[in-house]
């Protein structure tokens, strides 16, 4: 099959065959439609994520969106033909989703798509998807709050801009001036309030929320100054490591957030989006050939969620 490789690490993905992945016992075999790039996997491709040590050659990939080719013995819950999707939750360095086909199991990290999803869609929401939906949990927003995230402009924040706002509160987002405001503003309207996070983020956010936000979401910048944003009594989660110890003596909740794709969770995802809650925020779609460029690209500074298709 044609994968996306690593040979070393830190290194650079590459184009490559490997041999067909067969299914052991619990587990599918996927034969991957659509995928989409994480900042996991960027981090594994840069070294960041190296224990245990990989085997080599590995595939990078985490998200997975295709149809069931094979299933392994005792797996009970899906059958070959059937259109799934998820999260490859195997331990590192398991068999990534970049490639034309993936093993994962049953158990854990796979649901239907539904019908009004496409492969591409459901390709780009399980890992991202799962964690601004963890996070936005993690906080409850409700009518009447002012929810503060930064890093709206990613994958995780853009759907969760979008959940905060379908839950009925306003939110301050993160974005710099021209392409990125331009797409918070298209995902959010007019009760989103933009600053700019190339610029002092207490000077732009104290005046609009003297008294402090009901909620911060922290998926990038600094968590020690959104956290001085909250308001007594507000809530604060981060998919950044920022957590309670970091937090500690704030007077105020913080849940460190790692994202958790089960069954209940990807089912919701998919019919928010069959039913148009939210949208998938996908701003580029990449062949598996064109991989690597999709990873320069992410690493550069990605603009909601970047897609890989395969034909
Ligand atoms: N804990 C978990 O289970 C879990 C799960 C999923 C993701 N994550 C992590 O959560 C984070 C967000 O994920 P993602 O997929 O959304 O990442 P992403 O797609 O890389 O998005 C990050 C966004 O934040 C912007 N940004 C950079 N610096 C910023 C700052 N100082 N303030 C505000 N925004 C800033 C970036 O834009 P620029 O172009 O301006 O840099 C980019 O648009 C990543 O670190 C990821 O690894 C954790």
């Amino acid at each position: 099959m044609r994968a996306l490789t690593m040979y070393e690490i830190p290194g650079t993905p590459v184009p490559s065959e490997l041999p067909d992945p067969s299914p052991a016992a619990g587990e599918l075999l996927v034969r991957v439609a659509a995928s989409s790039i994480n900042g996991y996997d960027a981090a594994v491709a840069g070294g960041l994520v190296s224990h245990p040590p990989p085997e080599f050659p590995f595939v990078l990939g985490k998200d997975f969106a295709g149809t069931v080719d094979a299933i392994g013995e005792r797996v009970g819950r899906f059958s070959v033909g059937e259109a799934v999707f998820g999260v490859v939750t195997g331990a590192f360095p398991g068999t990534g989703s970049l490639a034309e086909y993936v093993t994962v199991a049953e158990e854990f990290g796979v649901a239907r798509i539904p019908a009004g999803v496409t492969p591409t869609d459901a390709g780009a929401l399980g890992l991202a998807g799962t964690a601004a939906l963890d996070a936005i949990e993690a906080v409850g927003p409700a009518p009447g709050d002012l929810v503060l995230i930064s890093g709206a402009t990613g994958g995780v924040g853009a759907f969760a801009l979008q959940y905060a706002l379908s839950a009925g509160a306003d939110v301050i987002a993160t974005a710099r001036p021209g392409r990125q405001a331009d797409f918070v503003r298209e995902l959010g309207g007019d009760r989103v309030r933009l600053v700019d996070h190339g610029d002092d983020l207490l000077a732009q956010v104290r005046p609009m929320a003297p008294n402090g936000v009901s909620a911060a979401l922290h998926f990038a910048g600094n968590g020690e100054i959104l956290a001085e944003l909250v308001a007594a009594g507000g809530r604060m989660a981060s998919t950044l490591g920022f957590g309670p110890v970091q937090a500690a003596g704030r007077g105020f909740a913080v849940s460190s957030v790692v994202a958790s794709p089960g069954a209940a969770t990807l089912d919701r995802l998919a019919a928010d989006v069959a039913s148009g809650l939210i949208r998938v925020p996908i701003t580029q779609t990449y062949s598996l050939a064109e991989g690597a460029r999709a990873f320069t690209d992410f690493t550069a500074g990605a603009l909601g969620k970047l897609a890989v298709a395969l034909p």
